[in-house]
């Protein structure tokens, strides 16, 4: 069947050899915190000081961080593929824009921007982001890291859903496999007859789903992954 729509999801794996920390595994984030405490409403209303300095962390640790070949290769495909292409991310990272990619959205949100709890509005934000920080739009001071907390709704499902639905390919990037919904969009794929492609390093929570699933590291696997893809078209 000629291929003619891909959904791509990535997670923590595609940024690792950029040297992005990971959460679960060696080293991993959720190694030195709590989830409970660092990345949930409740987190955030009973100890912002705490939540606010893991991000403002992370975000410190973007700095010097580059995209990796992995990366890069999916901005090619975004700009060579003709038909759909949907790149949902579950990173917060800004690795795949800077690599060039346009196709994507962070389904868990993103590092690098702030959001006002109070009207709603997305602000770029960079540095750190200290507790009651004032939205200059509406001049609450709400300013909340831009992050999709364990118990909150991740972004744009409808769009996720519709692209599952009629994608030909799922090709999974990176990803345990551990957390929902994500961790459940190849059984939707599948319910939709799209073939499963799993690039990974290690076997995950759900290899057994992909009708494929290939085991190395995103910077040589997809590089290669997407030079047969475009030499297929
Ligand atoms: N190349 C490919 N895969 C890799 C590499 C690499 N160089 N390094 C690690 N991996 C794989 C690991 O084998 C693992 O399966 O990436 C996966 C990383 O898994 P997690 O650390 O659980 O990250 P992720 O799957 O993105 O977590 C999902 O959980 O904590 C929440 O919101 C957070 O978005 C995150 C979500």
């Amino acid at each position: 069947m000629a291929i003619e729509n891909i959904l791509v999801l990535t997670g923590a794996g595609i940024s690792a050899e950029s040297g992005v920390a990971t959460f679960r595994g060696p080293g991993g984030l959720w190694e030195g915190h709590r989830v409970e405490d660092v990345c949930t409403p409740e987190a955030l209303a009973r100890d912002p000081d705490t939540v606010h300095r893991f991000y403002d962390a992370r975000r410190a640790a973007l700095a010097g961080v580059e995209p990796n070949a992995a990366h890069r290769a999916l901005a090619r495909l975004d700009d060579e593929w003709p038909g759909e292409l949907l790149i949902v991310t579950q990173n917060v990272d800004d690795l795949h824009e800077r690599a060039g990619a346009t196709r994507l959205l962070h389904m868990h949100g993103e590092l690098l921007s702030a959001l006002c709890a109070g009207c709603g509005k997305k602000h770029i934000w960079r540095k750190s982001l200290p507790p009651m920080a004032e939205c200059s739009a509406c001049g609450q001071a709400m300013l909340r890291p831009d992050i999709v907390f364990f118990g909150e709704i991740p972004r744009e499902m409808e769009r996720i859903e519709a692209a599952l639905s009629a994608c030909d390919l799922f090709v999974s990037i990176g990803t345990s496999g551990a957390v929902y919904p994500a961790a459940g969009f190849v059984r939707t794929a599948r319910h939709y007859d799209a073939r499963t492609l799993e690039l990974n390093l290690d076997p995950s929570e759900g290899s057994f789903l992909f009708d494929e699933s290939r085991m190395g590291p995103a910077g040589a696997l997809v590089p290669t992954w997407v030079d047969a893809v475009l030499e297929e078209r």
